[in-house]
């Protein structure tokens, strides 16, 4: 009894064309699975409850991991309070531009400008922090920007070290460097290849996805809340909404992504796309504000307008 394996008849041929068949059909679902099927429509961060380890950020010591582009300056800055800016309309017509002018740092991002929108967002600036992407933003209307702030005060630069690296040698850092050299009370960093790899790690311990396999991008208010909870004691974070505000129904009252497009995409819209799109990178808007709710309750920080 029982099946022939290595037999000679034409029922162990069958039997070998079918396993033949078999192996095929494997390797087929396998691959095609990765190449072909799409995941079933699931909003990201629905996976992002178990399994989480926590970081301390105040002492996952990270002061090494900014490199100043020119001169040998340490990105020092420490600051009891902080006003976290976001770029969000929501800061619009709050009036807060005062408050914020008295934290003792203020922190804004990318080419967020100050000029015109002052009573909302203030005019001080001790820290932006930039993405590779809004390099070229930032240097065209670099004049402006660097309006009202204040003595010393510091960009970050964050990206693919082959864009913005010494290594990389690229346009983009050369640009950087340029900018380093003409404004000597500006101190610039980029962030080094080995703390972009420590952002990336954040991102999986704190959501329990791998960065690059769930083809996520690191947004800049990623980078930005992180150094924030480095450098500062206290941070109020103005303009950005709490992670389920877009699955409200107040959420579906249109908002500006950024205040200073009024005319640009609509912030809700951005960030379910952004977190249900599964072809290509896209930024986890929403699941990076799981997390900041969380830091939040260990890093002194409080959200306001809206405030939660
Ligand atoms: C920067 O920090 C290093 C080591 O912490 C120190 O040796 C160096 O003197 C500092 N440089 C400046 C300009 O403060
Ligand atoms: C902005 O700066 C000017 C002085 O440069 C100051 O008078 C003003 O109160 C500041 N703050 C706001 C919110 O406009
Ligand atoms: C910083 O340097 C630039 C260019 O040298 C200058 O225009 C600006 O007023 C300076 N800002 C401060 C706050 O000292
Ligand atoms: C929280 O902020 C307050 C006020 O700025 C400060 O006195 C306190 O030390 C901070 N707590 C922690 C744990 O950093
Ligand atoms: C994702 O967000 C970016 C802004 O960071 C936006 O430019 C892009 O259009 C968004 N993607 C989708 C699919 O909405």
């Amino acid at each position: 009894m029982g099946l022939k394996i290595s037999g000679k008849g034409p029922r162990s041929h069958k039997l070998v064309i079918l396993a033949a068949a078999f192996v095929l059909m494997t390797l087929l679902i396998l691959f095609g699975s990765n190449n072909v099927v799409e995941e079933p429509y699931t909003p990201f961060h629905v996976a992002t409850s178990y399994g989480l380890r926590t970081t301390n950020l105040k002492k996952w010591g990270g002061r090494d991991g900014y490199l100043p582009v020119t001169g040998n300056k340490n990105m020092s800055l420490h600051c009891r309070t902080c006003a976290l800016v976001t770029s969000s309309s929501h800061v619009l017509g709050t009036g807060a531009g005062a408050e914020i002018d008295r934290a003792q740092c203020v922190i804004r991002m990318n080419d967020a400008p100050t000029m015109d929108y002052e009573a909302d967002v203030g005019n001080h600036t001790s820290l932006r922090v930039v993405a590779h992407s809004s390099v070229f933003r930032v240097v065209r209307r670099l004049n402006e920007l660097l309006q009202h702030v204040d003595n010393n005060s510091a960009i970050i630069f964050w990206g693919p070290s082959n864009k913005i690296g010494k290594e990389g040698k690229g346009t983009l850092y050369r640009l950087i460097q340029k900018v380093s050299a003409m404004y000597s009370n500006l101190s610039c960093f980029t962030i080094t290849a080995n703390k972009m790899r420590r952002f990336d790690n954040l991102f999986q311990s704190e959501t329990g996805r791998d960065r690059q396999k769930s083809h996520s991008w690191l947004s800049t208010g990623w980078f930005t809340m992180v150094i924030a909870i480095e450098m500062c004691d206290n941070i109020k974070v103005y303009g950005m909404v709490p992670p389920d505000h877009c699955g409200k129904k107040t959420g579906s009252k249109k908002m500006p992504y950024h205040y200073y497009k009024p005319r640009g995409s609509d912030e809700c819209v951005t960030y379910i796309q952004n977190e249900s799109s599964r072809r290509g990178n896209h930024h986890r808007f929403i699941t990076e504000k799981q997390v900041f709710a969380r830091w939040a309750k260990r890093y002194n920080i409080t959200f306001t307008h809206p405030t939660w």
